[in-house]
């Protein structure tokens, strides 16, 4: 007890000497505990700390100077699970356990140790703990020497992020480089890597919040929000998918896009007038490059005004889309918040007339300035306004367009700054602006994906949004804003894109062909090369920049483009299985080598930290469009050059030549890739045959193949084809295991393409029956393969049956 008094004692002088020492203070020592099931709150003399564990493997931790007043009702759509808890009172410390995670609490002062089951330090609290200065909150964190960090959404910079520090703030950040913050979205989740450890912290603030990975200082990593209350999960596995996987599940999972959403996509600001986008629509079908989504930027509007259309050049805008769609064209519309101040506009009207627009504290509707002049601006924080918004699309919806494409909802205006002081209802709890602009963005997002979702009855609707916050992929996809048509952007595309996918969003993209400044052909190539390898793709450019349809390049680059747009085709049933996956496990759609390989220091090289994977099977290492060669890391395992069918010993750092027609993609040894013949949008007969490629491999590996009709939600009712597809390599064998769903695939036929096999000339047995081995060249992949690859082709019908494949 002596011990006891004295150890507290000593803390306290210690504890006070820290808030005595400024104006602030960190967290103090315990005083109480109250404890209900799984959630344990320690009142100390200074604050108060609740721990609620979440899962075995996630605990949620929030931390108030007084007591917890925040709401935060936006990004979090997990419940916490029903989790075995063990917990000890100690002289000196609590101990919270599950079966795979150790929470260790210092009573004095009351700080925190994540720790694993056999007691390794994943993550502790610096000696300053929780901190409050001035106005604001810190969590202060010990950093390890070897400590990396990755994730944070849409940020700038490197793929390991030690040594940065970031700020979320939603901005609209029209040129901005390769090293500027903040962006246009806000994902306040990171991963940190030591000592062959992983762990995710997600802080669910909406506020400015900041980001610290040891920029300036070699003692700790901090986050701080502002405010008085911090309210983050921590999440630990043994490796990262895991983590990826679980925080996806805290914020939601991405709903299946419409399948042609995954096709090429064309844009330009703007295409007008009607005609134009007609004269576009038609070259794309008479130069036979596939399309399928037409995009109408601000211009097809009448004076900017959202909902209407410019009387002129759009004189009968029914009559184009419906055109189009005959062409197999989707037309994408822009709308923006920005709502037009002008008596007499029917979306003014309405919304002046049932306060549906942000005002300021003295209750009269705030006024910025954007492309229609001055506007006002829903406030998509209240549920009325989310559903009145919703309905302004009918007229839309009903002319045919299935595309939405959200921007400016940062909220951008001439002059960057809305008053912080503005009122936003909160769903509610009216509070300034401040506070809640990082969601303004995903909540006009959530609005348009929820209203025009309804109206749809019952198709997916596809949505593009420029801002967002955690959790906006349950309702849009995004891209990373006005890039530039520079090497160094195109690769800094590829890095946001890959960090997304670490931060819970599969679904993201690039303009390919970068918006502002003009494109050589060369970068436009290479673009265009790598962009069909990425989960969103979409050609944009901004006005009075150079053309960008794949024609506007010359001949040469017109080949080249036109090459690796019909490639996407072949490639959906593979592209659309993989995002099949990420709607059900949370695994992003374009995979950081970091996914996988965090402990593996090559992973973090200059040289190789914009590499990913597409999925399961695919390997990109871009290169600039200058470059001839390219140096790529391979990590372990059997690696074949997608274009030439060499393989490579993995473990290893090659260096491969990347010409425009041949950038540097391979495939995994044992990857399973489904494939389909050409075609010049999504929705067209694909043929009776589907084929599947088998590269040799030296472990088990298991694809799920997924098909549905691509367009509506039945696919919630079990109206879908799952297989999974399964390579013994030891054994010899495949198997197509019986489909699940009762969706009936379009294939009649598989054509079994065998890369990297010598020896297999009439051995292979199909249930039991022995079938020929054709060395052909016939395959979809023809094209792009160079033909000294010898393979090898089975030819057998599809049944729901089992069927083993043996050789
Ligand atoms: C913004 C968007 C860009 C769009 C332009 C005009 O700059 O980021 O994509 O083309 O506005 O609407």
């Amino acid at each position: 007890m002596k011990k006891y008094l004295f150890i507290f004692a000593i803390s306290l002088v210690v504890s006070n000497a820290l808030a005595s020492s400024d104006q602030g203070g960190s967290l103090g020592n315990f005083i109480t505990l109250n404890k209900k099931e799984a959630q344990f709150t320690f009142r100390t003399d200074r604050g108060i700390a609740r721990v609620w564990v979440y899962s075995p493997t996630m605990m949620r931790i929030t931390i108030g100077n007084k007591a917890f007043k925040a709401f935060d009702p936006y990004a979090v759509v997990a419940k916490p699970q029903k989790t075995n808890i063990r917990f000890e009172n100690a002289e000196s410390e609590f101990v919270i356990k599950t079966d795979s995670l150790m929470l260790r609490i210092s009573k004095f002062p009351l700080r925190f140790t994540f720790e694993t089951p056999d007691g390794q330090v994943i993550n502790s609290d610096d000696r300053l703990g929780t901190f409050w200065d001035s106005e604001k909150v810190y969590a202060f964190k010990h950093l390890f020497p070897d400590e990396k960090f990755i994730g944070l959404g849409e940020k700038t910079g490197s793929l390991n992020r030690r040594g940065s520090a970031y700020i979320h703030w939603n901005t609209d950040n029209p040129h901005y480089r390769n090293w500027d913050d903040p962006l246009y979205s806000s994902i306040p989740f990171y991963i940190g890597l030591h000592n062959g450890l992983q762990y995710g912290i997600f802080l669910d603030n909406t506020t400015k919040t900041h980001f610290n990975f040891g920029a300036g200082n070699n003692r700790f990593s901090f986050f701080s929000a502002e405010g008085s209350q911090l309210d983050y999960y921590f999440i630990y596995h043994r490796n990262v998918e895991d983590i990826v996987k679980e925080y996806a599940g805290l914020t939601g999972k991405m709903p299946l896009p419409p399948r042609w959403g995954l096709g090429f996509q064309q844009c330009r600001w703007s295409y007008t007038p009607d005609k134009e986008v007609m004269e576009v629509a038609t070259t794309f079908r008479d130069k036979k490059i596939p399309l399928d989504v037409l995009y109408l930027d601000i211009a097809y509007m009448d004076h900017y005004k959202v909902f209407t259309w410019n009387p002129k050049t759009f004189s009968n805008p029914k009559q184009l889309i419906g055109k189009l769609k005959t062409m197999g064209i989707h037309t994408m519309v822009i709308i923006d918040p920005g709502i037009k101040v002008e008596k007499g506009y029917q979306v003014y009207d309405e919304g002046v007339k049932n306060n549906y627009f942000i005002k300021y504290p003295d209750g009269s509707d705030y006024t910025g300035q954007v492309w229609p002049g001055w506007c006002h601006f829903p406030d998509f924080t209240k549920p009325a306004v989310r559903t009145w918004w919703g309905k302004q699309f009918s007229e839309m919806v009903n002319m045919g367009i299935t595309g939405f494409w959200n921007d400016m909802n940062e909220i951008a205006t001439w002059g960057k700054e809305v008053p912080p002081i503005v009122r936003l209802n909160v769903e509610g709890n009216e509070t300034s602006y401040a506070r809640f602009k990082n969601v303004y963005g995903m909540e006009m997002a959530r609005a348009t994906y929820e209203g025009t979702k309804k109206l749809m009855k019952g198709r997916r609707p596809l949505i593009l949004t420029r801002s967002g916050f955690a959790g906006l992929q349950r309702y849009s996809a995004i891209w990373t804003g006005d890039n530039q048509a520079t090497d160094n952007h195109m690769l800094l595309g590829i890095r946001l894109v890959n960090s997304f996918g670490l931060s819970g969003v599969p679904f993201a993209g690039y303009d390919v062909g970068g918006f502002g400044g003009d494109a050589t052909p060369a970068l436009y190539a290479r673009w265009i090369s790598l962009g069909t390898f990425s989960p969103f793709f979409r050609v944009h450019s901004a006005i009075g920049t150079r053309r960008s349809e794949p024609w506007s390049y010359g001949e040469n680059t017109e080949k080249i483009a036109k090459h690796f747009i019909r490639l996407r085709y072949n490639l959906l049933p593979y592209i659309y299985s993989v995002f099949y996956e990420a709607t059900q496990t949370g695994m992003p759609v374009q995979r950081s080598l970091a996914l996988h390989y965090a402990h593996d220091s090559r992973t973090f090289y200059a040289a190789y930290e914009n590499q990913y994977l597409l999925g399961p099977s695919f390997l990109i290492a871009p290169s600039k469009s200058t470059q001839k060669a390219v140096k790529v890391f391979l990590p372990k395992g059997d690696w074949y050059s997608f274009f030439s069918g060499k393989k490579y010993q993995g473990n290893s750092e090659v260096l491969v030549g990347c010409p425009l027609n041949e950038p540097a993609v391979f495939v995994k040894g044992g990857a399973i890739i489904p494939i389909q013949k050409q075609m010049q949008n999504s929705a067209e007969n694909s043929g009776d045959t589907l084929e599947i490629h088998l590269y040799k491999g030296s472990s088990d590996n298991t694809f799920i193949y997924y098909e549905d009709n691509g367009t509506n939600y039945d696919y919630q009712k079990g109206v879908f084809y799952k297989r999974s597809v399964s390579y013994y390599p030891k054994e010899n064998k495949i198997i197509f295991y019986p489909p699940e769903g009762s969706y009936i695939t379009k294939f009649k036929m598989v054509r079994l393409q065998l890369h990297g096999f010598d020896e297999l000339v009439n051995k292979v047995k199909v249930n039991g029956k022995k079938v020929a081995v054709i060395p052909e060249k016939r395959s979809y992949l023809a094209p792009y393969q160079k033909m000294e690859e010898k393979i090898q082709t089975v030819n057998f019908s599809i049944s729901n049956k089992k069927i083993v494949l043996i050789w």
